[in-house]
């Protein structure tokens, strides 16, 4: 028996418990699906910091001069200045092996200044910066600063032998990250599990009955739903969309005995006549005359058929192309709070309005985009634009009035058959909507970096750092990644992994 007692609650409530208890059999220690979610221990990956380029190039020349300031300071009563120095030198380095060591235990960082160049594009990526990934801030550059500053801080406590207080003093007294999502929380998994897990997926890849999904998932989104599904283990699975049933198996791969639901218009048994498909046995679809839109899904009698009572333990898997905002919003009327979205489209691509673009706003470091043809940035978009085929210049991303936001102004539904167009202050406002309900918002990083996969389609500049980062082929090789055909790599697009924050009874 396991108690959620995160009481923080959000007004759009549904009929939730705000307490939820489970019982799980034979497990004394069983973590809640919540609780395996999050760790407000950890650093929340995406920083919300509008601090600029500018701002933070000026905040390193403090540095620097309070730096040589205290260095100077430290010397100067030394009657041999170099015991000092040397201790100096000592601390020095073993700040910036704690800092390298840290930084590459979590996820999602950005941290694209570190990346090797490749292909010998060298050049273009070093304009990583200046495109960025929307809600993925470098938490490094803000741990460094207060961790240099701590770091100067403790040396003057060591310089007048303040014993009893630098005993007190922890380099951990710096704010790990400011959290993207309300209550400051994030994913549990590091990449190290990530690393790991990979291992383990590669041969249960091997074994998928559908071996060219095309219109489907890749091996990068496959790797991400059996890795979260795996780790949160819900009592209950949804799809919404699953074509032949490649996702429906992966699900099925992550949690062998745990039921079901899948939504899809065409039953994927109806594939099975032509080719190899996947049909699950213990899972409820609601497909060809049974089809029913999530949307219109009567779900408190579903759950209650399903003998769910605490939604919290479900989780649902969106790859149906439909507007993600209004699935949100569907899923959140539900009661439902863990969500994947598989096409999580970058701005200025796709066929529906995706997270991504939602969260594109200029406040946050990566987003927001300038349609002046003479920009920085429409330099360096066609410039990518000529390597990745994902990548959009300004031409593509901008439409009347420079609208960029969405596709072109555009809020596209359902495989870009029904849009509607919005205004800046909507795609805003749907921004701050998002972020008031969402505790969590975690993408996927790439599996392998593009000089490993020999991926061409999405532009690594608008994605976070990959698994196994450019360079590491015996890695690559070691995780048994070189075993499989390229295409497989070619379908990330930005995975998410979404938390809705507890709602109110
Ligand atoms: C990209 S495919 C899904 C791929 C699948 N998840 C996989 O990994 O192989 C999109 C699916 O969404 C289905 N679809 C279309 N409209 C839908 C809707 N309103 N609800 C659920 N599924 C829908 C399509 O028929 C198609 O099977």
């Amino acid at each position: 028996m396991h108690t959620l007692t995160n009481t923080t609650k959000h007004p759009l409530s549904p009929k939730t418990t705000a307490t939820a208890s489970t019982t799980t059999s034979g497990a004394t220690t069983t973590a809640t699906m919540l609780e395996r979610a999050l760790s407000s221990r950890r650093a929340a990956p995406h920083l919300d910091d509008p601090v600029s380029a500018d701002e933070s190039k000026t905040k390193k020349q403090n540095l620097y001069l309070l730096a040589s300031n205290y260095f100077s300071r430290l010397t100067h009563p030394c009657i041999c200045p170099s015991p000092c120095l040397l201790l100096c030198l000592l601390f020095a380095v073993a700040l910036i092996a704690s800092l390298v060591y840290n930084s590459r235990s979590f996820v999602c960082v950005s941290d694209h200044g570190s990346r090797v160049g490749f292909y010998g594009f060298d050049g273009l990526e070093s304009d990583f910066g200046t495109l960025g990934v929307p809600w993925c801030k470098s938490r490094l550059s803000h741990l460094f600063e207060c961790e240099v500053l701590n770091f100067i801080e403790f040396l003057h406590l060591v310089m007048e032998s303040r014993q009893s207080s630098y005993d007190l003093f922890l380099f951990n007294s710096c704010p790990l990250a400011k959290g993207r999502s309300k209550h400051e929380k994030t994913v549990e998994w590091t990449s190290k599990d990530l690393i790991k897990a990979l291992g383990e997926f590669v041969p249960i890849y091997e074994t998928r009955p559908i071996k060219n999904n095309m219109y489907g998932m890749g091996f990068d989104h496959s790797f991400g739903l059996w890795f979260m599904t795996r780790w949160l283990k819900p009592e209950l699975m949804i799809e919404s969309g699953a074509f032949k049933g490649h996702s429906t198996w992966v699900l099925r791969q992550a949690m062998p005995d745990t039921p079901i639901i899948s939504i899809t218009p065409r039953h994927p048994e109806k594939y099975l006549k032509k080719g190899p498909a996947y049909v699950d046995g213990n899972c409820t679809y609601f497909a060809g005359k049974d089809f029913v839109d999530f949307g219109s899904i009567d779900w408190k009698t579903v759950m209650k058929k399903h003998g769910i009572t605490d939604l919290s333990q479900v989780l649902i898997f969106f790859d149906d192309h439909q507007n993600e905002l209004k699935r949100v919003k569907q899923a959140l009327r539900a009661g439902f709070r863990h969500l994947i979205f598989e096409d999580n489209y970058d701005t200025g691509t796709g066929d529906h309005y995706s997270l991504r673009q939602i969260c594109d706003q200029s406040y946050i470091r990566g987003g927001g985009h300038s349609c002046f043809r003479d920009s920085d940035e429409a330099r360096i978009r066609s410039k990518r634009k000529k390597f990745w085929e994902k990548a959009v210049d300004v031409d593509e991303l901008c439409g009347p009035n420079d609208a960029w936001w969405g596709v072109r102004g555009w809020m596209r539904d359902n495989f870009n058959h029904s849009n509607t167009q919005i205004s800046y202050e909507e795609h805003f406002q749907n921004s701050r909507f998002v972020e008031s309900i969402l505790d969590v918002y975690w993408e996927l990083p790439p599996v392998a970096g593009p000089s490993l996969t020999h991926q061409m389609r999405y532009d690594p500049a608008r994605a976070t750092s990959p698994i196994v980062e450019d360079g590491r082929y015996s890695t690559f090789k070691r995780l048994g990644l070189d075993r499989f055909d390229n295409s497989v790599f070619n379908g990330y697009t930005q995975m998410v992994y979404l938390q809705i924050s507890q709602q109110e009874s």
